[in-house]
């Protein structure tokens, strides 16, 4: 099967003829010759193809892993494009016609990344291959220090002995290695992901091998899924590295979510703020309280509520460091009684609001807004629920995540007369 890619979907370029097929890796434009597929979820995935005609809106992709790692499926595609595509796709799904913000970087933003130690080698997961390691040279996205940063990891293993994690026979000592930059303060987190307690003579050489970081943790799992989280101990340095975004300064922590793109995240505080009204501010939601702690700044008198203990008790210490006046609650959001506040923020996880959405109807708030990066389950919220009582009155896309086909939505919902 030949022919034209037409559109984009899941990420993915889409080739219709008689059957509808998913390219990976293929943009509008291109022209592609599929040899095999295989199905996935219900869809028809190529397994073998070639590119015969480059898309005008091709680029020369800068990372040398593009095309294996499941890392950036549009760094092939020039900026500009990826942003008109990104654009494009909110409107379909939801109907709402949205600018869309680039990232002020969209090399050496991520501020975070975990590169899997196995024994097929070190580095990250390859495009649609659960056991497939690509074995990294360089991530221009992540970090120019990448290098170093492995180069430390595999003389650390070295020299330690300890064995790299088996991902088929679920066996082996180190798992993961997580690194955070600061990118606005320079401070970098090491954490190393191992299922094995060190020994003296291990702590000695984890300490040499990574003094250049700020704050030092080995964090020890006690199951085998394969994800970067375990139980995390401070081995040497500060127990937190800190980001800066203008006049707010966030602690990070191994276990705590923090926007993974430092530099576009003023643009989505920006916009966020944008849509807050009146006074007082309920962050629902509210996770390390990036907004709550940024709002408040801004003299607005905020509440927040999350459902993890962990991430409300960095909240309120975000909040204290800055100064601010914002108060953190551990809650679940659709039990959360919505009363006399004047906007309220929600960021729910990707399933979206579910039953919290009720609650916002009733609660007569007079402005919500919305922070979404998966606009199907926004769509459902807001046709199920919100628009009873609730319209649209603007949208902005930031771009949080450049060569990947996400995008993050904040959509200022206003109640109707
Ligand atoms: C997309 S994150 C929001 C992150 C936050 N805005 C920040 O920047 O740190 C979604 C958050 O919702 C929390 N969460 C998930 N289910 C929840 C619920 N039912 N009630 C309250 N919080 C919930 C998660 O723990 C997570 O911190």
């Amino acid at each position: 099967m030949r022919g034209i890619i037409t559109t984009m979907e899941d990420g993915l370029g889409v080739l219709e003829d008689r059957r509808r097929v998913h390219v990976p890796f293929a943009y509008p434009g291109d022209y592609v010759v599929v040899r095999s597929t295989r199905r996935r979820f219900g869809k028809l995935l190529a397994r073998n193809f070639n590119l015969l005609e480059p898309s005008p809106l091709r680029q020369m992709p800068r990372c040398r892993h593009f095309g294996t790692c499941g890392g950036c499926l549009w760094q092939g595609l020039k900026y500009r494009a990826q942003l008109e595509l990104k654009k494009e796709i909110f409107g379909k799904i939801t109907r709402i016609k949205a600018e869309i913000k680039g990232s002020p970087k969209i090399w050496g933003f991520r501020n975070v990344s975990n590169f899997i130690v196995t024994t097929d080698g070190i580095g990250l997961k390859e495009y649609g291959n659960p056991f497939g390691v690509v074995r990294l040279k360089e991530c221009p996205v992540f970090s120019k220090r990448t290098p170093e940063y492995l180069r430390a990891l595999r003389d650390f293993l070295k020299e330690t002995g300890l064995k790299p994690w088996n991902l088929r026979a679920k066996t082996g000592e180190v798992h993961y290695l997580q690194i955070r930059e600061g990118k606005f303060t320079g401070e970098v987190m090491v954490n190393l992901i191992a299922h094995v307690e060190p020994s003296e003579g291990v702590l000695e050489a984890f300490k040499d091998y990574f003094s250049f970081a700020t704050s030092l943790y080995w964090s020890l799992k006690h199951d085998e899924r394969d994800d970067p989280h375990g139980e995390a101990e401070l081995i040497a340095g500060e127990p937190y590295i800190r980001e800066r975004i203008e006049d707010i300064t966030y602690l990070i922590h191994p276990n705590s979510f923090f926007q993974t793109n430092s530099h576009a995240l003023k643009l989505l505080l920006n916009a966020v703020e944008g849509f807050t009204d009146g006074e007082r501010v309920l962050d629902l939601y509210s996770g390390v309280g990036t907004f709550g702690v940024w709002l408040a700044r801004r003299g607005f008198k905020v509440e927040g509520i999350e459902i993890n203990p962990f991430a409300v008790e960095m909240a309120n210490r975000n909040a204290e460091i800055n100064g601010v006046d914002a108060v953190f609650r551990v809650g679940k959001a659709e039990e959360t009684p919505i009363e006399n506040y004047d906007t309220v923020i929600v960021d729910p996880p990707r399933k979206g609001l579910k039953e919290a959405a009720d609650l916002l109807v009733k609660s007569g708030v007079e402005g919500i807004v919305y922070v979404s990066c998966n606009p199907k389950a926004f769509k459902l919220d807001y046709e199920r629920h919100l628009k009873k009582a609730y319209r649209i009155d603007g949208a902005v896309l930031i771009d949080m995540f450049p060569h990947t086909p996400h995008v993050e939505a904040i959509i200022g919902l206003v109640r109707k007369e």
